[in-house]
């Protein structure tokens, strides 16, 4: 039980990827070593480009490292597993499909009972705030609702870990924060683990049970925080001597970590 208990839910470990171009080898991502534990909300912060969104490619077994060992519950990832459920920045929802079958889509390839597929579809649609939007085809839908959409589609799926990729970055900045206190009230209600990414540290800071910032190009960890910040952080945390404090230190490294980037591209 002990050591059950001390596996994390993801780990990496001296993880480097390689794109291999005909302009050259990118190298996305050099030496990293990352472990989430099961039911932490772990964001990662960095400027683009530095390989965030290849590290939850690699976690999502939507592609391998090229060295480095990536582990979900100590096992390798081999390739997609059901266990992870993806939300990318783009919806991602098929367009000839209506919200409620979206939203069923992962329980029907289970072959899940109309009835049971129903119900569950519906639970979720309402835990999103879209009832009455069941019939309802994505073009006709917000960026807002097409990303609750996509994100009842992969709760109804039931994944054990579910990878963000900067889900809000095109949303305007109201719906964004109802998403994200969305996000906070599920995360709260069904503690899954949960691999977050973004380039917003207010975003960071409010999501978070803790943070990643990344280094440039390769990308590494450069820094770790532990998100002690009170819930619910609503305006007065945000205007706390705490949050400010943690928000300036993050700011340093990531704008350190811009700078070099540029460096880089400059060259
Ligand atoms: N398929 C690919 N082939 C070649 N280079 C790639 C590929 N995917 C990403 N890259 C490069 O790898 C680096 C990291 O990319 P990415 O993980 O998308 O960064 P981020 O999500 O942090 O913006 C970038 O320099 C990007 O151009
Ligand atoms: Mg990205």
């Amino acid at each position: 039980m002990d050591t059950l208990n001390r596996t994390p839910k993801i780990s990496l470990k001296d993880v480097n990827k390689v794109y291999k171009s005909k302009k050259g080898d990118v190298q996305a991502l050099k030496d990293l070593d990352l472990s989430v534990k099961e039911g932490e909300f772990l964001v990662i912060v960095g400027a683009s480009g530095c390989g965030k969104t290849t590290l939850l490619n690699l976690v999502a077994g939507f592609d391998s490292a090229t060295s480095g060992e990536v582990l979900l519950d100590g096992d390798p990832v081999t390739g997609i597993t059901p266990e992870c459920g993806m939300i990318f920045q783009q919806y991602a929802l098929f367009p000839w499909k209506t919200v409620q079958e979206n939203v069923e889509f992962g329980l029907k390839m289970k072959r899940v009972p109309k009835q049971e597929r129903q119900e569950q579809g519906e639970k979720y649609i309402e835990l999103v705030g879209l009832t009455g939007f069941e019939k309802s085809y994505p073009h006709h839908l917000s960026g807002g609702m097409k990303q609750r959409v996509s994100i009842a589609r992969s709760l109804a799926n039931d994944p054990k870990v579910m990878l963000l990729d900067e889900p809000f970055a095109a949303l305007d900045a109201m719906t964004r924060q109802v998403l994200q206190e969305q996000l906070v009230h599920i995360y709260e209600k069904h503690r899954k683990t949960i691999l977050f990414i973004t380039h917003s540290i207010d975003e960071a800071l409010l999501l978070s049970s803790r943070i990643v910032v990344m280094t440039a190009r390769p990308g590494r960890i450069a820094q770790e925080i532990v998100n002690d910040l009170p819930h619910p952080r609503n305006a007065d945390v945000q205007l706390s001597e705490r949050y400010m404090e943690l928000k300036r230190t993050i700011w340093d490294n990531v704008q350190a970590e811009v700078m070099k980037s540029m460096e880089v591209e400059i060259g």
